[in-house]
This record gives structure tokens, sequence and C-alpha cells, in this order.
């Protein structure tokens, strides 16, 4: 089956609500929404800026996709600093980011915490875009595909084969993000492949089928267009990028051809 392509824009920690107002409407001009039939375009600002952005995006009808880049399993209660699926719901979010690797570093998020979220999200009806990737020496070391299929399995481990197919993964290779030094097509397409056979064992080929696989990493409009042509590669989580409306939307177009 051919995937629809998703590029989604993670603006990590930048934007006050005044930029993020500025930065959506340049987004949603840029954007016509007869390309919502070829790729879904999605952009996930930090917590305090989603209802301004889903505002703009409201107000001009566009069918630009709102995300978050985290959330909690509970959903309510005595979690100071939390935010929960229910929340994200009402605001709009369509879409969250879990298990990027700068919660897991940072933050100390484990695969138990995405599991949970994932299993959250699919109950709340938000798709979740589970990252995974391996560090600069597990690469050196050669045992990639064993750890990004590992983390595979435990962020999705017992969820329903039905449910499966909301689930978006990302691979984004922690020595790729943020630094400019983007993985190879073949590079990026071997893991994605080796991501795809997982989630083929795992819920069976017809039930994986749907599953999007994204690459991640210092993705840009000169090179989206390579990565974006492999088999496995069905799409694009972009960071620094996706902070500027023409970038991302070159990146968006390229998804389209
Ligand atoms: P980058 O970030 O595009 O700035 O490398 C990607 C990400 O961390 O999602």
């Amino acid at each position: 089956m051919a995937r629809k392509p998703l590029i989604a824009g993670n603006w990590k920690m930048n934007n006050t609500i005044g930029e993020a107002v500025v930065l959506a409407q340049e987004i949603s001009n840029e954007f016509y929404n007869d390309w919502s039939d070829h790729v879904d375009c999605v952009v996930c600002p930090p917590f305090v800026d989603l209802k301004p952005v889903k505002t703009v995006f409201e107000f001009d009808r566009t069918k630009i996709g709102l995300g978050a880049q985290n959330v909690y399993w509970e959903p309510s209660g005595a979690f100071t600093g939390e935010t929960s699926v229910p929340m994200l719901k009402e605001i709009g979010c369509s879409w969250c980011i879990v298990g990027h690797s700068e919660r897991r570093i940072l933050f100390g998020e484990t695969n138990e915490d995405v599991n949970l979220k994932v299993k959250a999200l699919l109950e709340g009806g938000i798709a979740p875009i589970v990252c995974v990737g391996e560090s600069l020496a597990v690469r050196d070391a050669g045992n990639y595909l064993e750890f990004v299929t590992a983390q595979v399995r435990a962020a999705l481990a017992g969820i329903d084969e039905g449910a499966a197919k909301e689930c978006v993964i990302a691979y984004e290779p922690i020595w790729a993000i943020g630094t400019g030094r983007t993985a190879t097509p073949e590079q990026a397409e071997e893991v994605c492949a080796a991501i795809r056979a997982t989630l083929n064992d795992m819920f069976g080929a017809d039930n994986a089928d749907p599953i999007r696989i994204l690459y991640g990493g210092s993705m840009n409009e000169g090179n989206a267009a390579l990565l974006l042509a492999e088999a496995d590669i069905d799409g694009g989580l972009i960071g620094g990028a996706s902070l500027n409306a023409k970038s991302f939307m070159a990146i968006v177009k390229d998804a389209m051809r």
C-alpha cells in the first residue's frame, strides 16, 4: 500500500506566543489545502503555543495538523507540571511526539514511559509519533539495528493490532539531530527497512502496512528529496528547518513528488 507522506515540524523549545503566531501564519500562508490529499503536514509547537497556533489554523481553515511534543499518561491528578491526553485533545491536537531523544537523554524518559504514553494517546484518539534512534557510540559499535528495533518493540509492546496503524515511527539517529550531519539516504533506509520488518513481525504485514516511518535528523530542503525517495521512508520529522516557513514548506512539497 502506498502510504501518504507525513511531514511534521518539531519546534522544540522555540517561539513565544507572539513568535509562534507569526510563524503559524507564515506556514498557513504557504500551504494549499488541496495538498492535504497528498501529504499530511503537522506542526508541533511548545505547549503554551498550541492554542494560539490552533486559533491561527482555524481562522484560516487550513488543513495543517497540530501536535504536541510530549504528554503524561494519566488523565488528571497530582502530577505537577504535566499535561494530559484530554487536555491536548480539547485544544485540537491530533498528534503527539513521544520518546524524543532529547526527552530520553535530558529528562530520563524510559522505554516503559514511552510505552505508557503511546497507550494513553491511542486510547484518547491522538496519533503518537514515536521517536527512536541510536547514539554515535551505538552506531560505531555496529549494533544499531538491534538497538533501534528493540526501542520500537518496547514502545509498541502490548498494543492492539488494530490500533497500531495509528502510530507513526520517527527514526532519528541522535548523531544527526541538530548537527547538520544528516544520515545518508542509504543509512536511513537501512534502519527504516529494519523498523518496517519489525512492525510486520509484531502486528502482521496487513496491520503494519499503514504505519508510517519518518526520518529525522538535520533534514532540510537540500537533502529531503533523496531521503523521501527511499522505499521505507514515508516522511520527515523536522527540527531546525521547521522554524522557517519557506524551508518547511519546501520539504512538504518534496514529499508530494
Ligand atoms: P533537526 O531535529 O532537524 O534540527 O536535526 C530533528 C528532531 O530532533 O526532531
